[in-house]
């Protein structure tokens, strides 16, 4: 069985392993106990799918490593990732007296791992907590690079923190659970990666995208890695999205996060929603940066192999443009986009109103709305 292992290092902070490879649950609790030899207790926080396929065998791992665990579960969705749900999590914290040499464990998706790790960011000011991913999307992004988070109604993550984790276990046996969207939507993220990475990762990509939307084994664990790399990198250069770096990460998630809210969160998978951002900020590309055409033809064609097609959903410019202004990422009034001149070459650009205007014209009639 293959098995990988990344060093996220980060400056001025302590460094953690990504390991990456299947069948982690067994010794996960042994990792844990060599980084925090004095931790007593741990909190596995879960979701209502998750907790009945993989709960038991992490709680018994943690059981025999002699942690004293327990299990806090919550509604599996995004609509739990809310202010009830995090308080519902600090009160178990706090009802099961897990003291500052506690540990949380997040095991689940994107929702677990921001929801947990902030409340691991928070309970005692700090506690330290170890994420186990047990979807493509939080393996091979959210999972790594310490973004916490909790929505508001007014908006998705707008409450949240920065807090690495000290261990990330992304157990690739997991993910067999996985249904065809969810393992689309973490396709639309590995495809960002490369072709914001380098045009060594969007070439191999290209060439593998059959395998990985077939979920060959030794392809999954060789993208997985990839991307870990590529995000380790990243965040190494600008951990709290300050020095321009991270943003790269948002690539395709100025108009995908616009469509997901328009169309109705749900309706599109989030990493399909990126994909068609990343569809339209590539023919930006073409059209501000003077990217060759053939990146957009060659993209298209990778987000197509990996069951990604072009959506059918649209609206009219103006809608788009307010749907995009209120979105956190966007600043100063400023709507800001990773605009991509090659693969590995990318450039952050506000594009004004008018030439945003006339762009999303275009890309709404190409689906038929006028
Ligand atoms: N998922 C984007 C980031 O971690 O910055």
């Amino acid at each position: 069985m293959s098995s990988a292992r990344v060093v996220v290092n980060l400056p001025n902070k302590p460094s953690y392993d990504v390991r990456i490879a299947p069948g982690q649950y067994a010794d996960l609790a042994d990792r844990v106990r060599e980084l925090l030899p004095k931790a007593s207790r741990a909190a596995i926080i879960t979701d209502s799918n998750v907790n009945p396929l993989y709960g038991d065998a992490v709680r018994e791992s943690f059981e025999r490593a002699g942690f004293d665990p327990f299990i806090f579960e919550f509604p599996a969705g995004e609509a739990s990732k809310n202010s009830q749900s995090l308080m519902g999590i600090w009160s178990a914290l706090a009802g099961q007296k897990i003291d500052r040499d506690g540990v949380v464990v997040a095991l689940g998706g994107g929702v677990t791992g921001d929801m947990a790790g902030f409340a691991a960011a928070t309970f005692l000011r700090g506690i330290a907590y170890v994420q186990v991913p047990t979807t493509l999307l939080a393996m091979v992004d959210s999972s790594v690079g310490g973004k916490t988070a909790i929505d508001l109604d007014e908006g998705k993550n707008l409450v949240g923190a920065f807090k690495q984790p000290v261990y990330v276990a992304a157990d690739t046996a997991s993910l067999a659970t996985l249904d065809d969207r969810e393992w689309a939507c973490g396709c639309g993220e590995i495809a960002k990666s490369a072709l914001i990475d380098s045009p060594d990762f969007f070439e191999w990509l290209s060439q593998n995208a059959g395998l990985l939307a077939s979920r060959d084994e030794k392809t999954v664990q060789e993208a997985i890695t990839r991307c870990v790399v590529f995000k380790a990198n990243v965040v190494a250069e600008d951990e709290e999205e300050r020095a321009g770096v991270r943003e790269c990460l948002n690539y395709g998630h100025t108009l995908g996060h616009a469509v997901e809210k328009l169309s109705g969160f749900g309706v599109y998978s989030h990493g399909h929603a990126v994909a068609e951002g990343m569809r339209f900020a590539a023919r930006l590309g073409v059209a501000l940066e003077g990217a060759p055409l053939d990146m957009v033809r060659a993209q298209d064609a990778l987000l197509d192999a990996l069951n990604l097609p072009a959506i059918d959903f649209s609206a009219d410019a103006d809608t788009v443009i307010d749907a995009m202004l209120s979105d956190k990422k966007t600043r100063g009034g400023k709507i800001r986009f990773v605009i991509p001149k090659a693969p590995g070459s990318w450039v952050v650009r506000e594009v004004g109103p008018d030439v945003l205007r006339e762009h999303l014209g275009a890309w709404a009639r190409s689906k038929g709305v006028r």
